[in-house]
């Protein structure tokens, strides 16, 4: 029996990436049994951000989905939503945001760092650290009321279905707390409506991409996607970035920090293998070459049914419409009758009643 709720969700603007999994995905995939779980394709949240890429958005929210039916999520224990198809979404995002002081999301230390990234982007060079605050704060006026907006309307995501358990990545925290606060807000304003959902991250909370750059993503080209194949893989493996003090194979490596061995421990199911490569690498008794061809197949292993599944899926593009389609048709309901009771609470259910 499923004990609660779980809505996540993930803005469809390209690929997944190891470091979703590891981050976020693998959790989903074990919850599904536990939890009734809501399954989003945040396709409005990821206009916030690329409004200049609307066509690649809309590209991207099968390709999300055929992730998402590779890794194992399943459209018969767990409900698939796309997020414009269900306007609740964008009507409870508004209602929110008449709960929610300016304040809280100005705050917000994640929305702070994307609209950060959002003009280094433009600008093409990045803001030196002692004019951060005051960049921010110029930059809080261009950016769209949408894309601020964003966190609230991701409570309204997960308020929608009433979660109890939010599983993302370590980035979105902020949001679960803000949301948390909202529904204690609203339920205080008007009448208990909404459970303070809790939020869950991932055994590997942020991997570092294949150059050691603090996070994996798609604009620093440094991420291995769940759909690569094993050429790519392998490639992508063999230039990584490994320990920048040993120049030759007989001097002594460092494990801690090192890219090559936090993805060993993130993805050989080996572990053998792993503390043997490590227990050589510190005393200069293996190359980095042996190493990185070790991590080029434990990937390609892991990687393998992923990429099978996927292919499965990808022949039968009906099966990914029908699961879009039935789950998105489920929260439809859902969220109508959440809607209800929010009218109700708030008493504007209607005029002619
Ligand atoms: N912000 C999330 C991302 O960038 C996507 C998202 C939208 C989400 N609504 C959500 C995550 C609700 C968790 C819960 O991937």
């Amino acid at each position: 029996m499923k004990t609660g709720r779980i809505l996540t969700g993930i803005r469809p603007t390209g690929p997944l990436h190891l470091g979703h999994y590891v981050g976020a995905l693998e959790n989903w995939v074990k919850l599904q049994d536990e939890y009734d779980c809501f399954f989003l394709i945040a396709d409005y949240q990821a206009l916030g951000d690329h409004l200049d890429e609307v066509a690649r958005i809309r590209r991207s929210v099968i390709e999300v989905a055929l992730d998402w039916l590779a890794v194992g999520l399943d459209p018969e224990r767990s409900t698939f939503v796309i997020q414009s198809y269900v306007p609740e979404h964008a009507e409870l995002a508004l209602l929110l945001s008449m709960v929610t002081p300016y304040s809280w999301v100005a705050r917000n230390p994640t929305l702070k760092a994307e609209i950060d990234e959002l003009a280094a982007r433009r600008t093409g060079r990045p803001v030196p650290p002692e004019q951060v605050e005051n960049f921010i704060a110029g930059e809080l006026s261009t950016v769209s009321l949408g894309f601020f907006n964003y966190p609230v309307s991701q409570a309204a995501d997960i308020l929608l279905p009433k979660a109890d358990l939010v599983p993302v990545g370590e980035d979105q925290r902020p949001h679960i707390e803000m949301t948390r606060e909202i529904a204690r807000r609203f339920n205080r304003l008007f009448r208990e409506t909404f459970p303070e959902p809790e939020a869950l991250v991932g055994r590997v909370p942020r991997l570092v991409g294949t150059d050691g750059q603090a996070k994996m993503s798609k604009s620093l080209d440094n991420a291995i996607y769940l759909g690569d194949d094993e050429v790519t893989v392998t490639a992508r493996v063999m230039r990584m970035y490994t320990d920048p003090t040993r120049i030759h194979a007989t001097d002594p490596g460092h494990v801690e920090g090192n890219p090559v061995f936090m993805y060993h421990d993130a993805f050989n199911a080996n572990k053998e293998e792993v503390e043997e490569l490590k227990a050589r690498y510190v005393v200069g008794k293996v190359g980095d070459v042996e190493v990185k061809k070790r991590l080029g197949r434990a990937l390609n292993a892991f990687l393998d049914p992923i990429r099978e599944r996927r292919a499965r899926y990808a022949a039968n593009p009906d099966l990914v419409k029908d699961a879009l389609l039935s789950g998105t048709a489920r929260a439809k309901k859902v969220a109508e009758e959440t809607m209800r009771q929010v009218r109700d609470a708030m008493g504007i259910s209607g005029y002619t009643g």
